[in-house]
């Protein structure tokens, strides 16, 4: 029998508007902006079920229901094209539908990621989750990078967060972390700072959106006053965690493409287009 993973649920917070990607997002959502031919949230489906987790938390928000339909059987248009040689092109979203299961809650307000995260408890529940933001599309060329993640866990039975060194001017874009390092690329994070300005980064070391959570997270969750932007920041919270030496920051392996803004999007279209046509 397949080892249980350490970590069985992923959530992706999608509520958000998308308005870098407008007029394209106006009543699209923008988790399914496709790469090639993938909607972007169907690759962090793909990397979570890598990590060993079926069972998807996904909080969407109003205009978001083409989600829900991506991850549901298409009655007719799988009858129309069964036998052709298009059958083969619905394979992949097939096995991740009968694979997995998936389920829903709504965000009704816009109050940030920590907010967006809190919302998604009662599909949950009080167990360590992964969470994946859907518009960083990660690559390696191996094992996944929540997969990575998960073995990390194991280890260190803690919060995780995902980094990267970025160009110390975009610091003001993402949660910056300091700490320790206690292993080659593995951090015991001390200080977690939400989209500082250059002049006030500890550090260049940028939070990527791919995060393991601890349960207790919720609770602090409830007690997190609006931050940065007057949002409530997961950042905040993941401090209070690292303030009993609780949370690991993780230079991971592979690479990142932020599909949320448009020249990383452009770049993940080339970068995996030229993969995939090198084969
Ligand atoms: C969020 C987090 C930020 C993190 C980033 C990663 O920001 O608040 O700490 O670095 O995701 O993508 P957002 O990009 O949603 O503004």
């Amino acid at each position: 029998m397949k080892k249980k993973a350490a970590i069985d649920v992923c959530l992706f917070p999608a509520a958000g508007y998308g308005t870098r990607f407008l007029p394209a997002t106006k009543s699209m959502p923008k988790e399914m902006l496709p790469i090639l031919t993938k909607p972007l949230i169907q690759y962090g489906v793909e990397e979570a079920m890598n990590a060993g987790m079926n069972t998807m938390a996904i909080v969407t928000g109003r205009g978001k229901r083409a989600i829900e339909d991506h991850f549901d059987i298409s009655y007719e248009l799988e009858h129309q094209i069964k036998g052709t040689s298009k059958e083969k092109m619905l394979a992949d979203i097939r096995h991740i539908i009968d694979k997995c299961i998936f389920s829903y809650t709504r965000q009704i307000e816009m109050k940030g990621l920590g907010h967006a995260i809190l919302t998604g408890k009662p599909l949950i529940g009080y167990q360590p989750f992964a969470v994946i933001l859907a518009d960083d599309l990660c690559v390696s060329e191996s094992e996944g990078v929540l997969s990575q993640m998960v073995t990390l866990y194991e280890k260190y039975q803690c919060s995780i967060v995902a980094i990267e060194e970025i160009d110390p001017q975009h610091t003001d874009k993402y949660g910056v972390i300091a700490g320790v390092e206690i292993e080659p690329g593995i951090f015991r994070v001390s200080t977690m700072v939400e989209k500082p300005s250059p002049a006030d980064a500890p550090t260049n070391l940028a939070i990527i959106g791919r995060y393991i959570l601890t349960p207790d997270i919720f609770d602090i969750l409830q007690q997190t006053k609006p931050g940065k932007g007057g949002e409530i920041q997961i950042t905040d919270a993941l401090m209070e965690q690292a303030r009993e030496g609780n949370v690991i920051a993780y230079k991971f392996s592979g690479k990142r493409y932020d599909c949320g803004s448009i020249d990383g999007y452009v770049q993940a279209t080339v970068e995996l287009y030229n993969e995939m046509t090198k084969k």
